[in-house]
C-alpha cells in the first residue's frame, strides 16, 4: 500500500510526539527525510502501522546515555533490521565490532553462518527480524553487564511489543539468559520451547560459539527443526 499524504502527514506527528514524549528537543533534518521515505516505500499495511513507531523508538535507541561507558566509546546504536512484520525474531547478545562500525546486527562472522541458518530454514535474512540483548557493542567484546541488560530491557520489550512475533530463537545464553529471566546454561534451555507471554521461544547456540565448536552445529540445526516444526514450516 502506497501512504498517502494525509497518512505521512498522521505517522510523522506520531513520531515527533513521541519523540517529545521521550524528552527529544530537536530532530536532525536527515532523520525526517528518511522517515518519510520509510513510510513511502513500506509495501505492507502492516509495515505501514508498525514502521514509524519502529523507526521512533530506533532514534529514541540512538540517543541513549544510560550505561555511560557504552555511550561513549560505541560508533552507533545497533537497534535491529529486518521485516517489521516478521513472525520470527532472532536474538542476540550485543554489537561486535563489525556492527558496531555498520549500525547492522549480525553481519560479521557469526552473521555470515547466521544468515546459512536462516537460509537452512528455508527463510531468507529479510523475511525475518533479528535484534540484540542490548543496543551498543562492550568494549573489548565483553559480555554484557546485567546493568547494561537492565538498562536496555525497555527498548527490547517495546521493540518485542511493536514487532509482536510468534516465535523467538535466543542466539547464545546471554539472549536466552536475560529474555527467560533465568541463570539455567544454554545446554540445558536449548532443544525445547519456552513460552515468553503469547510467543514461543527456542534457545540454541551463538553463532560465534559455533564457529568455535562446529561439532554443536548438529544440535543447533535439532533446534532450528523444532523451531519450523512449531512454525508450521516443518525442514526435515
Ligand atoms: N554477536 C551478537 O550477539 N550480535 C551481533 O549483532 C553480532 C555478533
Ligand atoms: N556459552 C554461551 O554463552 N553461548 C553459547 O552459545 C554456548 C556457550
Amino acid at each position: 500500500m502506497t501512504a498517502s499524504p494525509d497518512r505521512l502527514r498522521r505517522a510523522l506527528r506520531q513520531q515527533l510526539e513521541s519523540l517529545e514524549a521521550a524528552g527529544a528537543k530537536q530532530l536532525p533534518r536527515p532523520s525526517v527525510a528518511v522517515l518519510a521515505h520509510a513510510e513511502i516505500e513500506a509495501p505492507a499495511d502492516l509495515r505501514c502501522s508498525i514502521a514509524p513507531a519502529l523507526e521512533a523508538l530506533r532514534l529514541e535507541v540512538a540517543a541513549c546515555t544510560r550505561c555511560g561507558e557504552l555511550a561513549r566509546t560505541r560508533t552507533q546504536t545497533v537497534f535491529g533490521v529486518g521485516d517489521p512484520g516478521a513472525r520470527l525474531c532472532f536474538m542476540g547478545e550485543a554489537p561486535g565490532a563489525d556492527e558496531d562500525r555498520q549500525g547492522e546486527p549480525f553481519v560479521g562472522r557469526a552473521g555470515q553462518l547466521l544468515n546459512r541458518i536462516i537460509e537452512a530454514c528455508r527463510l531468507r535474512r529479510e523475511d525475518v527480524y533479528i535484534l540484540n540483548t542490548i543496543k551498543c557493542r562492550p568494549p573489548n567484546n565483553r559480555k554484557p553487564a546485567p546493568e547494561e541488560a537492565a538498562n536496555c530491557r525497555r527498548f527490547l520489550d517495546r521493540q518485542l511489543e511493536l514487532i509482536k512475533p510468534q516465535f523467538i530463537c535466543c542466539l547464545g545464553a546471554v539472549a536466552a539468559q536475560n529474555l527467560l529471566g533465568t541463570t539455567e546454561s544454554i545446554g540445558r534451555l536449548r532443544g525445547r520451547v519456552h513460552p515468553f507471554g503469547d510467543i514461543k521461544v527456542v534457545c540454541t547456540y551463538h553463532p560465534a560459539y559455533l564457529l568455535r565448536n562446529p561439532s554443536a552445529k548438529k544440535q543447533t540445526w535439532d533446534d532450528m527443526k523444532l523451531l519450523m516444526r512449531q512454525m508450521g514450516t516443518p525442514v526435515d
